[in-house]
């Protein structure tokens, strides 16, 4: 049976006591989820691959504790699921970027290594799941929108775009009353964005700024609080949500 009080405390905090993993916890989108599950009085998990960002970010939201490895490698992710205390009550799942490229540029086996990224780890994160998170409990996967529309390079990333959010419904009732859900983001100003436009950042902010519907820049702290939203609210799963500010609303 779900406890139904569990996800809204008396106190208000939504958060408090739970416990949330972040994979891909020390950068972006994961460690502002972590920050602010933790002002929420969560206690936090938190991995990445390279220890040093990923033990600051653990002092900055008082992680309880952090393992540094490859989420794509399954066997280590195994291992990291089993290792865990206890039960926990959500996992966000960030972590690894895009890949696209053109036809006469595409490489075979980048392609398959995003395949294991984008499409195998979810379902391997989700069979981990079924002994160590709470019945009522989250697994939160992070997609995207940019690949709903169709370009020179898009060839996989779109297809990827469309899986996860098929992949999620079939999670939610198979998993149930586990659930999961998607969140599918625009462009989010985050390292990831930085590292992949270099110079023109700065440029492609302030088009954002100008051709947006909300007129400004979608940032990490937008999507965390849909995160908190998506763990604490006990009445959503199998779905994707859309953060993108109206991006695909207007042609840019
Ligand atoms: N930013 C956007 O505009 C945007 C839009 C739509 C979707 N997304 C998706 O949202 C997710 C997070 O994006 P972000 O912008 O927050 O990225 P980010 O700033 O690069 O942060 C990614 C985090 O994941 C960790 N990570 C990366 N690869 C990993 C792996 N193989 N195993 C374990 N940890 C890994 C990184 O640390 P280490 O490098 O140390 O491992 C870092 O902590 C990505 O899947 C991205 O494709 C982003």
């Amino acid at each position: 049976m779900i406890n139904e009080t569990s996800s809204h405390d008396q106190s208000g905090s939504t958060l408090r006591g739970q416990t949330v993993v972040v994979v891909g916890g020390s950068a972006g989108i994961g460690l502002e989820t972590a920050r602010r599950a933790h002002a929420e009085g969560a206690k936090v998990i938190l991995t990445a691959r390279n220890p040093e960002p990923l033990e600051r970010a653990a002092r900055e939201v008082d992680a309880i504790s952090t393992v540094a490895f490859d989420a794509t490698d399954f066997k280590l992710l195994d291992k990291f699921f089993d290792d865990l205390p206890s039960q926990v009550d959500h996992v966000l799942v960030t972590g690894p970027g895009p890949y696209y490229a053109p036809l006469a540029e595409f490489d075979f086996e980048r392609a398959r290594q995003d395949i294991e990224s984008h499409l195998l780890l979810p379902i391997q994160v989700a069979r981990n799941a079924r002994n160590r998170v709470r019945p009522g409990g989250t697994l939160l996967f992070m997609g995207g929108t940019g690949g709903r529309s169709t370009a020179t390079g898009m060839v996989l990333i779109s297809a990827l775009t469309a899986a996860l959010p098929a992949m999620a419904k079939n999670l939610a009732l198979e998993l149930a009353p586990i659930r999961v859900n998607v969140i599918a983001a625009g462009f989010v100003d985050t390292p990831l964005s930085a590292q992949l436009l270099g110079e023109t950042i700065e440029d492609r902010r302030n088009q954002l700024r100008t051709m947006l519907p909300i007129r400004r820049v979608v940032e990490s702290a937008d999507v965390a609080a849909l995160a908190i939203h998506i763990m604490t609210n006990t009445a959503l799963t199998g779905a994707t949500y859309d953060i993108d500010g109206g991006q695909q609303l207007v042609s840019m």
